[in-house]
């Protein structure tokens, strides 16, 4: 069986542009609800059998045609040995950030934790579940936006703390990036040989940096992180950064087949500023999901005409979808792209 998002990736014709949406599987979904109301939220990560049957939940519902594995950007932060709390309507919190180097070297990773066995065993869930035509993402965070939360305890407007510490303790930041990036790595190939299909990066607070800064600090290892992947494993990578506009001449060398960009962007013209050299996925503002029917259909139609004139095009939103979003709407959305042309 076809499955079209790996079509697109490697340039093949697809019947219907493939489409998917980031944080497809929570709190929008009933269904998700429902299972929350019995379960915290690091035990739906945890246990291989419930974040199998969340991560399921959106391909039934709205038919997209990938699923992305459920877990969290922070749950590797927990073989690093941090204290990661998810607080309802705060967001992830760190409860012992990092301070100083000797915090840093003192990271042992622990490449037998109870993580990484269920992150596996989620994997295979979820593919003996998953109808041929879907395709299984995996993720991890890159390391930079791993390292914010690290350095800073929790989100953040502006991330204060980390350019203080990448500034004054240089070589410490460095430690800790190259310790983030191991970790990373071993998620990863952790997912590839299970059985994901895909990778996905995602670099959400990438852009809180200047271009140069990003360009120092940041891409080397990055880079270094996605070459070793791909000399290992042979699939294809996705890269996900909030506000990349000030950064394509930078992001266009990195070695991923598939660049996804915010709504902030207009998809032919990244594209160009991109050399032409990716598959593009996104980019409808996640707030148009919660508009009248006629507005998704105008705004997703114009996206995917835009689409049409690019290297290849994954349909999804720009950001993660809201949690206000009602059901239908994301159904609707899935329905315009797949009956497009
Ligand atoms: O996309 C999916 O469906 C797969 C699962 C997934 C989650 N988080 C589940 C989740 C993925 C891919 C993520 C990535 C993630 N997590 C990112 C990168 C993408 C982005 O949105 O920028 C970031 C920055 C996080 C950190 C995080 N986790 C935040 C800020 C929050 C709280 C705010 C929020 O959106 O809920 C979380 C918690 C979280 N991660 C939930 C879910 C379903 C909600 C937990 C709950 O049920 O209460």
């Amino acid at each position: 069986m076809e499955k079209s998002l790996l079509n697109v990736i490697k340039g093949k014709e697809v019947k219907r542009i493939p489409v998917w949406i980031m944080r497809q599987a929570g709190r929008y979904l009933p269904a998700y609800q429902k299972l929350r109301k019995k379960y915290d939220f690091l035990t739906l990560c945890q246990t291989p059998e419930l974040a199998a049957e969340v991560t399921l939940q959106p391909v039934e519902i709205l038919d997209v045609d990938a699923a992305i594995l459920f877990s969290d950007i922070l749950i590797p932060c927990l073989s690093l040995g941090f204290q990661v709390q998810f607080v309802e309507g705060k967001g992830p919190v760190v409860h012992n950030p990092v301070t100083s180097v000797e915090d840093i070297r003192n990271l042992n990773p622990d490449y037998s934790s109870r993580e990484l066995e269920s992150l596996s065993q989620t994997v295979k869930f979820i593919n003996q579940q998953l109808p041929p035509e879907k395709a299984l993402i995996g993720f991890t965070a890159a390391p930079f936006s791993l390292a914010c939360y690290l350095i800073e305890g929790a989100s953040s407007k502006n991330f204060l703390q980390v350019k203080s510490f990448l500034y004054d303790h240089t070589p410490s930041y460095r430690l800790l990036m190259e310790k983030v990036s191991e970790i990373l790595f071993v998620y990863l190939k952790t997912q590839a040989e299970a059985g994901a299909e895909v990778l996905q990066l995602f670099d959400t607070w990438g852009g809180i940096l200047s271009p140069s800064d990003f360009e120092k600090y940041v891409f080397p290892f990055l880079n270094k992180l996605i070459r070793e992947v791909k000399k290992e494993y042979s699939l294809p990578l996705i890269y996900f950064m909030k506000g990349s506009g000030g950064f394509l001449s930078i992001l266009k060398h990195l070695p991923v087949e598939v660049m996804s960009i915010d709504w902030t962007l207009d998809l032919e013209r990244a594209s160009e500023s991109l050399e032409d050299r990716f598959v593009l996925q996104g980019n409808l503002d996640p707030a148009v999901l919660l508009s009248r029917r006629e507005i998704i259909r105008e705004k997703t139609t114009e996206i995917l005409q835009k689409g049409k004139k690019v290297k290849g095009h994954i349909f999804n939103l720009g950001h993660g979808i809201l949690p206000s979003t009602p059901v239908a709407h994301a159904r609707y959305l899935v329905e315009t792209v797949h009956n497009f042309g």
